[in-house]
């Protein structure tokens, strides 16, 4: 084992990670990276089919994004963003006002995403308790949902494996089944339905509206829960339902804005304006830590009152606004439009498309979704049954190690097997991508190690 490798399990402790298995499988070192590959210190490289974790947009090591950061070190790395302010903010404020739906009026600026959706949730509680209305306390979220890891966003995420042991903590939240096509919470086929799912929404709105503070949704993707990608009419219902009850919609782009879906914010696929919406991973293009939760002027105004009526949003963060981050966003935001990124976007779509299509015809694979530049194959133990691998099978693990046996760096959600493509990737990358994938997944079908 390389000697940093020694170290590094020497000194660290991984996220989403068994320390016990990097035993078998160590991290893999990596030194370098450009464009949709990553090297590693022996000079092998690997295709980073998931955007290192659902971040990267226009490319590793892009050299504008670079140039932006450099200049904004030789100017100002940091300051404190109460009483004061800087013109990468403010322009980057400018931007996301003008790319995001019309709805939108004023951003606030955090770290990551958990903490974009804890500032979106304490908003709108928050904004209920200064209108004068003191009963709306909890969130509706999609049993499925994941919107972060700190105890505010597990407590309206529903990824069991990863918050079960963490619900003594959590506060009441109302829970409704996900639109989980593949596997109908409501007993329909795939794409042979009415949307009956939404009914459940609509039941528990109808009930318990009055304590209700907001639903809050991923458009479209629902990422770590499974890429579940769900009709735009569900949204565009969830946020019919929403105006109907008096209820907050908050939509968690954290993983599908910046182009992943195909638009630049998945609610225009349903042409939902959120009142609010928590962007961050592709926001600066994965070269920076930042976020940003964007509201309503009605939200805004609620909070907007003298001192003394103590309407003020007491929330920020060190790193609030961090002036490299800001940065490298304006600059990501903008190679958007300078290299016409969503155009790029609708071939992946096209050829992860017809990829999805071939692999559907294996037998192990028993859906296949896709949108954008997300796809997602669903493994399971037979086609009929829909029966999904166990935990101890480790299916996910199996394609994780011969993935990088093939230069691809494929991250399964247990039974999941997904892409989350670089927004730049060319044509002779992608197919060389699915060629390797393909097999990857032949391997694993044919070698009964699960
Ligand atoms: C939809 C969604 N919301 C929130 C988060 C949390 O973001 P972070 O990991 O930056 O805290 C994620 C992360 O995967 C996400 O997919």
């Amino acid at each position: 084992m390389n000697e940093l490798v020694k170290k590094d399990l020497k000194y660290l402790w991984h996220p989403y990670t068994q320390m016990k298995d990097c035993e078998r499988v160590p991290p893999v070192l990596i030194e370098k990276a450009e464009g949709v590959k990553l090297f590693d210190v022996d000079g092998n490289f690997y295709y980073d089919t998931i955007s290192s974790w659902w971040c990267n947009v226009h490319g590793h090591c892009h050299p504008e994004i670079k140039k932006a950061v450099r200049r904004q070190l030789d100017s100002l790395e940091h300051v404190l963003f109460a009483g004061f302010t800087h013109s990468p903010a403010i322009e980057l404020a400018e931007r996301l006002v003008s790319i995001s739906p019309n709805s939108l009026e004023k951003v606030f600026y955090s770290d990551n995403g958990s903490t974009a959706v804890e500032v979106a949730l304490k908003m709108s509680f928050q904004y209920w308790q200064n209108k004068g209305v003191t009963g709306k306390r909890k969130f509706l979220a999609l049993d499925l949902a994941y919107h972060g890891d700190t105890i505010g966003a597990m407590s309206v995420s529903g990824v069991d494996l990863y918050n079960e042991r963490f619900s003594p903590l959590f506060y009441d939240s109302y829970k409704v089944p996900s639109p989980y096509c593949y596997r109908c919470p409501a007993g329909k086929e795939k794409g042979a339905c009415s949307l009956e799912c939404l009914g459940f929404m609509e039941e528990r709105l109808k009930e318990s509206a009055g304590e209700i503070s907001a639903v809050i949704m991923e458009p479209i993707l629902m990422g770590a829960g499974g890429m579940i990608i769900y009709p735009a009419d569900y949204l565009a219902g969830a946020r019919a339902l929403a105006d109907k009850y008096g209820v907050h919609l908050i939509l968690d782009e954290v993983a599908s804005g910046f182009g992943r879906t195909g638009k630049m914010f998945a609610s225009e696929h349903a042409s939902v304006e959120p009142d609010i919406m928590c962007v961050s991973k592709g926001i600066t293009s994965g070269y920076l830590p930042l976020s940003a939760t964007l509201v309503t002027d009605d939200i805004y105004r609620a909070f907007y009152d003298d001192y003394e009526k103590k309407k003020t949003f007491y929330h920020g963060h060190t790193y609030t606004a961090n002036p490299l981050a800001c940065a490298a966003a304006v600059k990501a935001i903008d190679l958007f439009r300078e290299e016409d990124t969503l155009r790029n976007v609708r071939m992946i779509e096209q050829r992860l498309g017809s990829f999805l299509e071939k692999m559907s015809g294996y037998e192990i694979v028993g859906d296949v979704r896709g949108v954008g530049a997300v796809g997602a194959l669903e493994l399971v133990k037979a086609r009929s049954s829909k029966e999904p691998f166990g935990i101890k099978e480790r299916i996910g693990v199996e394609v994780y190690k011969k993935g990088l046996e093939s230069n691809l760096l494929l991250r399964p959600l247990g039974n999941i097997v997904y892409f989350f493509l670089p927004l730049c990737a060319k044509t002779e990358e992608l197919d060389d991508i699915f060629r390797r994938s393909e097999k990857v997944i032949e391997r694993v079908s044919g070698s009964g190690e699960f």
